[in-house]
């Protein structure tokens, strides 16, 4: 039996439901830029990078632009984004989690997170949670997205702990390939449907607690 020594933490849509603002951001620019964007088509953005969010976005819109005017879109959804997340507040914590995280510091599990988003310090900041992470890596401090495991490796280095030690909670498909191929155990958070690969899928934090951490 594994002992977990650190818990990994995927921040949008794991700790907070941010899918939502990043829906109306993107969808604001799709309308600007002429075509829909449906919550399906949000979908498939979950786990992807900011770059790689918008090509999508651009591919499902039919048109092609150059990388100066890509720069410029990005930016300008990520204000419109920031915007939004600027009036959260720790009611937005996702039920269960804060619980958890407390549950994983009494028992001396360190915590990191592992996001591939560039605003993870502010929303943090504005759920109030910035002080239960042992360590922050975001897409601040990547250079390479999930799958790739880099945001998670680094992780584990950070808190000085062995890959085979931790596990990843992520509720996206690339989340569970980066933690894979970091070599660690993985939760899915969501339905297992849309999520293959983990040790197991739950739905939420709510029946979540340091007992269900025993792995092979
Ligand atoms: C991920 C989200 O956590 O972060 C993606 O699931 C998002 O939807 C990505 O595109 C990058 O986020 P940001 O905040 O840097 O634009
Ligand atoms: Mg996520």
């Amino acid at each position: 039996m594994t002992q977990i020594k650190a818990c990994l933490f995927d921040l949008d849509g794991v700790v907070v439901d941010t899918a939502k603002y990043h829906f109306i951001a993107w969808k604001e620019l799709a309308n600007e830029l002429g075509f829909d964007f449906t919550e399906a088509d949000n979908e498939r953005l979950k786990g992807v990078s900011r770059v790689r969010s918008l090509e999508i976005l651009l591919e499902i819109g039919g048109i092609e632009l150059d990388e100066e005017r890509k720069e410029q879109l990005a930016a300008q959804k990520n204000e419109n984004y920031v915007s939004y997340i600027r009036k959260m507040k720790p009611d937005e914590i996702l039920p269960g989690v804060e619980d958890f995280l407390n549950q994983l510091r009494k028992n001396g599990i360190l915590i990191a997170l592992g996001s591939a988003s560039k605003n993870a310090p502010l929303i943090l900041k504005q759920i109030g949670l910035t002080h239960m992470f042992d360590a922050i890596i975001d897409g601040n401090s990547v250079s390479k997205a999930k799958p790739d495991p880099e945001v998670f490796l680094k992780g584990a280095e950070a808190l000085n702990v062995k890959p085979t030690d931790c596990v990843v909670f992520e509720d996206a498909q690339a989340g569970i390939e980066a933690a894979r191929n970091a070599g660690m155990h993985v939760i899915g958070i969501g339905h297992p449907d849309n999520l293959k690969n983990a040790d197991f899928v739950m739905p939420g934090f709510e029946d979540m607690n340091i007992d269900k951490l025993n792995f092979n």
